[in-house]
Order: C-alpha cells, then sequence, then structure tokens
C-alpha cells in the first residue's frame, strides 16, 4: 500500500486556481527535531543534516527553529522562513517545509500507524528512543501532532558521509521503498559542524524582511562610513561555560578557530570571556587599520559595554550603538554579516554563524585574542 502510493509522482492538492502540485520524492525524506541549544547550535546541525540529506538524495525537511520565551515552560516553533529565503535553499537541496510537509504529504506517505522515530540508541529508561521525553522534544513534535509508534536504533551508524561510505550503508539499511521517512530523535548532524558542511552557509540566505530591517537599521541609527560588528557573549551561562575551558581545549565553536584536532593551538579565557581590556585592545586595533571606521555595532547577550566602549573610543570621534529593546538576535546577526569588520568569539557558535556568512561573501573576519599574540597572552595571564 505504501510503496504503491510513494510511485504516484504527483499529487494535486486542493482546488480551483489555488490548487499546488507537489511531487513526491521517491528518494525519501529526513526530518528531525532541532533539539540541541538555540540558534546558533542549530544553525550548526541544520547545516549537517542538509550535507547528509544531499549525500543520501532525500528531500530534507526543513524543521522551525526551536526557541525559548522568557516566562514560557515549552520552546516554540518557528518557521524557518521566518528568518531565511526558502527559494535560496531550494537552490541547494529539494526541500519542503516541515509545516507543508506535515499538511500536504504526511497525510499520505506518512501514516500515524507507521511512524518510527530513529535514534543512536535507546534513550532513558526503557528500550526507546522516546523521542518525544522533555523539553523541546516534545512540543516539537507536539506542534505538528506527531506520536511514533516504535524506535529504530541505527547505531553504529553514523553522519560521516565525507570520509567514509557511510550514505551507501544508509541507504542499503534504510531503503526508502522501506524507509519514505527518517525521522531523527536528534539532528543526523555533528556539532560543530563538519569542516566539509561549512559551505553550505551559502544556502542559509536571510529572508528580504530581515535584510530591508538590517539596511534599514544600519541607515537610521548607524553614521554614513564603515563599521565594526562586535559580538560579547557574557552571559551568566557563559562565564559558567569558560570556566572550564583550560580543560576543555576545544569547547563548543573553538574549532572554527583552532581546527577540530587543536592544530592552531588551545582555547585560552581570552578567547572565550575577553576582558574589557582585551576587547578595546582588539577594536582598536581593528579601527587604526582600517581607517575609515565610524561607527561600532554591539550584539550581546548579556553586557554591551557600552559605556566603557563609547569613553574609550570618542577620542577616535567612533561612536557605539546597539539595538533598541526589545532586541532581535536574528536581526543582531544580519547586521553583524554585512559590517565593514566583525570580531567575534571563538567559542561561540553564534559568532560563527556570522563568521560562515561573512566567508561567504569575501568579507574580514576576527576574534577575541586570536590568534594569541605577545599581548594578548599576558594579557590572558592576567584574567587567569
Ligand atoms: C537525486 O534524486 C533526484 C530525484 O529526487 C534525481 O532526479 C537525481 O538524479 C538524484 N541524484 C543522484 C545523484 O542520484
Ligand atoms: C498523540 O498522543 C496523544 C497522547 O497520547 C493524543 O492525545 C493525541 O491525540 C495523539 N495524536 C495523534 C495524531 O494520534
Ligand atoms: C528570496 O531571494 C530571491 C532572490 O534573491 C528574492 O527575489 C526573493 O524576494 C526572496 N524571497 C524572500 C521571501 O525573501
Amino acid at each position: 500500500m505504501l510503496v504503491s502510493v510513494i510511485f504516484v509522482s504527483f499529487l494535486i492538492i486542493g482546488s480551483g486556481s489555488h490548487s499546488q502540485e507537489l511531487s513526491l520524492d521517491t528518494n525519501g525524506y529526513i526530518v528531525y527535531c532541532p533539539c540541541m541549544g538555540r540558534f546558533g547550535n542549530q544553525a550548526d546541525h541544520f547545516l549537517g543534516a542538509l550535507g547528509f540529506a544531499i549525500a543520501l538524495n532525500r528531500t530534507l525537511i526543513v524543521p522551525p527553529w526551536v526557541e525559548y520565551r522568557t516566562g514560557e515552560v515549552r520552546s516554540i516553533q518557528v518557521p524557518f522562513d521566518t528568518y531565511f529565503n526558502l527559494t535560496s535553499l531550494a537552490e541547494c537541496h529539494k526541500v519542503i517545509t516541515m509545516e507543508n510537509f506535515m499538511k500536504r504529504l504526511a497525510p499520505v506517505i506518512w501514516p500515524e500507524e507507521n511512524r518510527i522515530s530513529l535514534c543512536y540508541s535507546p534513550r532513558g529508561s526503557t528500550e526507546s528512543c522516546n523521542a518525544k521525553e522533555g523539553n523541546p522534544f516534545g512540543p516539537f513534535w507536539n506542534t505538528f501532532n506527531v506520536n511514533f509508534t516504535n524506535s529504530e536504533f541505527y547505531g553504529p551508524f553514523h553522519y560521516d558521509v565525507h570520509h567514509t561510505n557511510i550514505a551507501n550503508e544508509w541507504k542499503k539499511k534504510y531503503p526508502s521503498v522501506d524507509w519514505p521517512i527518517l525521522a531523527f530523535t536528534g539532528a543526523p548532524a555533528s556539532f560543530p559542524v563538519q569542516h566539509e558542511n561549512k559551505y553550505l552557509q551559502k544556502c542559509v540566505v536571510w529572508n528580504d524582511e530581515i535584510q530591508n530591517k538590517a539596511k534599514n537599521f544600519i541607515k537610521m541609527t548607524m553614521p554614513r562610513g564603515a563599521f565594526v560588528g562586535i559580538h560579547l557573549r557574557n552571559g551568566v551561562d557563559w562565564v559558567r561555560a569558560c570556566e572550564f575551558i583550560s580543560s576543555t581545549p576545544n569547547l563548543f565553536a573553538a574549532p572554527q578557530c583552532l581546527g577540530y584536532r587543536n592544530e592552531r593551538g588551545k582555547a585560552t579565557p581570552g578567547m572565550c570571556l575577553p576582558n574589557v581590556d582585551l576587547i578595546l585592545r582588539h577594536l582598536k586595533r581593528v579601527i587604526r587599520n582600517a581607517k575609515d571606521v565610524k561607527s561600532v555595532f554591539i550584539a550581546s547577550d548579556n553586557d554591551y559595554m557600552i559605556h566603557d566602549l563609547s569613553n574609550a573610543l570618542a577620542r577616535m570621534e567612533v561612536t557605539v550603538h546597539k539595538q533598541s529593546e526589545p532586541v532581535s538576535p536574528h536581526l543582531d546577526l544580519a547586521i553583524l554579516g554585512t559590517a565593514n569588520y566583525f570580531i567575534g568569539n571563538c567559542i561561540s557558535s553564534y559568532s560563527s554563524f556570522v563568521a560562515r556568512e561573512r566567508n561567504v561573501k569575501g568579507l574580514p573576519v576576527f576574534y577575541w585574542g586570536f590568534p594569541p599574540d605577545r599581548l594578548s597572552s599576558t594579557n590572558i595571564k592576567e584574567e587567569l
């Protein structure tokens, strides 16, 4: 029954002039919950999942972003195209949004009595993926009214399709006739993003609305002339994570600076949580070398250091700016992505999103405390 449905290659859904043609992918689909971390981590995972879908030549069902709002216990799911351009994504690979898939295709090719979740090995106490246990797992699938009827443990398979023959193994073990939908409990991707998948950043382009907001902000708020965008990651969770930096020399997104095997050194406290002296020294150095800088745009999750920075830069006639409240972290990212210069945090996946976007555009990227020069390593000792 399922098989015969899959070989129907076109579905006509809707009626009259509003009918839309949706083709079915006989190679199957991949769906997953972006269940780890906030935007930066989810974006890393997204590129990996896209690379995996390309290798298996399955359509990627594009999940919404999982967000958390203060005062709300459960995660909320925000459609991908709230921020990004689906047309640009579709130019890279065949995709369908999860909203669209669930509404139009799931009733036909993903029957409720045959929804199996995939995970590496059992999660929790029972022999199951427990795909809906906890937040954001439960709220994510509930957004689409998905219950799972069974679990499949795919271990020891993995997602490194670039260095191994694993893509063919996946195809052999999970052929699309029997497994039209591969529904993963978490992203079929590594964190941080694998080097070989970074180029896929070119597929993740801000939609017109966000791009226009960024342009408007720059036009209305920033003085004419070049500006440096900076990312100050310094919330309490981060301060705590940075305490363990000496025992985790490749923490979070650190490989973007240090290499995946620490080929370019080890993470330092100055890279993770630069103090105001280090920040000012690097900022002034970039401003002096650039010569055309008139202002600085700050993105932060906590302390913008507005007063320290504006006092220190006043003599250089450089002004300091941030979004007014409530700050949109996505608009911050889009502004940082277009800045003339950018200084980010090696350890932060939020910074790495900006760095990848700027690499695609050929724009310069600098990092706090990296590479560690003599000046900043003295400074790092002071910080310790
Ligand atoms: C991938 O699948 C599409 C159909 O969805 C097909 O047209 C294309 O030839 C396939 N590509 C490869 C490399 O097999
Ligand atoms: C999923 O399970 C929940 C709780 O067991 C139930 O209330 C809901 O109706 C189910 N949804 C579907 C689509 O079967
Ligand atoms: C997506 O990008 C294309 C090409 O740049 C553009 O024409 C279109 O308006 C964009 N769509 C949205 C919704 O941003």
